[in-house]
């Protein structure tokens, strides 16, 4: 297979609904798959729905309900909105459905007889909210700092993973590039880590957990819920857990990530592959977290900007665009609704849909044929570098240009007065339009789509209203 790229998000708890956080790295890799698809690359987009373990069973039963009907609720939810939202998924990977299963089984099954896992047992303090063992150090005032709960002491029979060995591998992996995380503050951070910390072996089952799938030499345990959902990078592109007949897609290209699921994917995902003698995601790609009015926001503290708000005040493009242009990908953002709302009427009404409909209006009056160039994009490097708001933001420079060349040559008075002028000026504000809704496509498909069908039939479709 030639020139592919295979790009997935993290698969979403289905504990409760959607929000914000999930939205945006969703359309942060939307845009990525369309972008890869318009440079012709054979692309696969996965994403999908994590629906096993303590936190989820926990909440079923709060409900309740039975967990099966439970996260079949929450997946219909998820796949609704990447719907509403234009996501272009050609996957979307359930950790329980039947095939899902089968292959974890297989793999356990391979780490087992290779000897990569032994039994044992582990003491800890597990953070339910995480479904992770936190260390004394990782907590703040004895609290999980990401969940603003305190960890349970756990002591339990269970598997484990062998990691150590696998130390000095990664460092170098990472170091070379070979294995790259991106942006580079973040592959500091994870080689700090690995350079000052040795890694322990890890848990891979629980003995008192219903939820989740049992281990096949064992089914007094079920397999700890991260090891099961790591997995779903493989099966989400149909891989059935045989070691030796691992799907063409594999390796990714880009798993894309949050930073609090870096660590975690950089240890225990990449040692998983490793005792498999499977290759690595060619690299991880990180992003900084979204906060509201300077205060952080999360599913288990209840304080989120609900992406349906979002929805339906901005539209699919209105909200696709607000999120990527929302700041430098990587780095923590901060968003408010008011200051959504002066950035959605500033560039998308006042700025692109005025423009659009101007330039539309005036060119009814055109005299001449108007002739595309072919529309080369200059973007590829900032988008090798996830600089999604650097580009929006040159779009938006194109855009503010193009109102000033209209303002500056003043066309509707050209046309009664100097009419090759006028079509001269019309072909450049014309060819300007079809550059930015070239230009748009991977952030706002359905506008750009709009446009274009504008430009052709000469024809304003209203694209975006000003809003209070
Ligand atoms: N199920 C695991 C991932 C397993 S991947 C093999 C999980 N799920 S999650 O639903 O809790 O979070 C999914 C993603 O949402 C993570 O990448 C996380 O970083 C991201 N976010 C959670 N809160 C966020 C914000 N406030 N802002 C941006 N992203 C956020 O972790």
């Amino acid at each position: 297979m030639k020139d592919k790229f295979y790009i997935t998000t993290p698969i979403y708890y289905t504990n409760a609904k959607p929000h914000i956080g999930h939205a945006y790295t969703t359309i942060a890799c939307d845009v990525l798959a369309r972008w890869n698809r318009l440079q012709k690359k054979e692309t696969f987009f996965l994403t999908g729905t994590d629906e096993h373990g303590a936190k989820i069973q926990k909440k079923a039963i709060e409900e309740g309900k039975d967990p099966q009907e439970f996260v079949d609720g929450f997946a219909e939810i998820f796949k609704d909105l990447w719907k509403q939202l234009n996501i272009s998924n050609d996957g979307f990977i359930r950790t329980t459905s039947a095939s899902h299963k089968e292959a974890v089984q297989k793999v356990l099954q391979t780490l087992h007889d290779n000897g990569s896992i032994y039994k044992g047992s582990y003491k800890g303090l597990y953070c339910v909210g995480c479904e992770q063992f936190k260390s004394e150090n990782e907590l703040v005032d004895g609290k999980c700092p990401d969940h603003g709960t305190e960890p349970e002491e756990m002591e339990e029979e269970c598997y484990l993973m062998k990691m150590n060995k696998w130390q000095d591998t990664l460092v170098e992996k990472i170091k070379s590039d070979e294995f790259k995380i991106q942006p580079e503050r973040y592959k500091k951070e994870i080689l700090s880590f690995l350079e000052n910390q040795k890694l322990e072996d890890v848990s891979i089952s629980r003995k008192n957990l219903a939820w989740g799938i049992p281990l096949p030499f064992d089914t007094d345990h079920t397999t700890y819920v991260w090891i099961d959902a790591f997995l779903n990078y493989l099966t989400g592109i149909g891989w059935d857990g045989d070691v030796k007949k691992v799907p063409e897609f594999w390796p990714a290209e880009v798993e894309m990530i949050g930073k609090d699921i870096l660590r975690v994917h950089a240890t225990i995902w990449a040692a998983t592959l490793l005792n498999l003698g499977l290759e690595l995601p060619k690299s991880f790609v990180v992003h900084g977290h979204i906060q509201s009015g300077g205060k952080k926001m999360s599913k288990s503290l209840g304080n989120v900007i609900d992406p349906y708000a979002m929805l339906e005040k901005f539209g699919a493009d209105g909200t696709r665009y607000l999120l990527m242009s929302g700041g430098t990908f990587g780095d923590d953002l901060d968003i408010t609704m008011e200051r959504m709302t002066e950035k959605y009427n500033a560039d998308l009404a006042n700025g692109l849909g005025n423009l659009v409909s101007r330039v539309i209006k005036l060119s009814e009056k055109m005299t001449n044929e108007i002739n595309f160039n072919n529309f080369v994009s200059g973007d590829q490097t900032f988008f090798d570098t996830f600089k999604f708001d650097i580009i929006l933001e040159s779009i938006l420079e194109d855009v503010k240009n193009a109102n000033k060349k209209i303002e500056d040559n003043k066309p509707w008075e050209l046309v009664k007065n100097d009419l090759i002028k006028f079509n001269d000026i019309m072909q450049e504000l014309m060819v300007d339009v079809y550059s930015i809704s070239e230009r748009l496509i991977p952030f706002l498909p359905e506008t750009a789509e709009k446009i274009k069908k504008s430009l052709e039939t000469k024809q304003a479709e209203p694209l975006f209203v000003r809003i209070k």
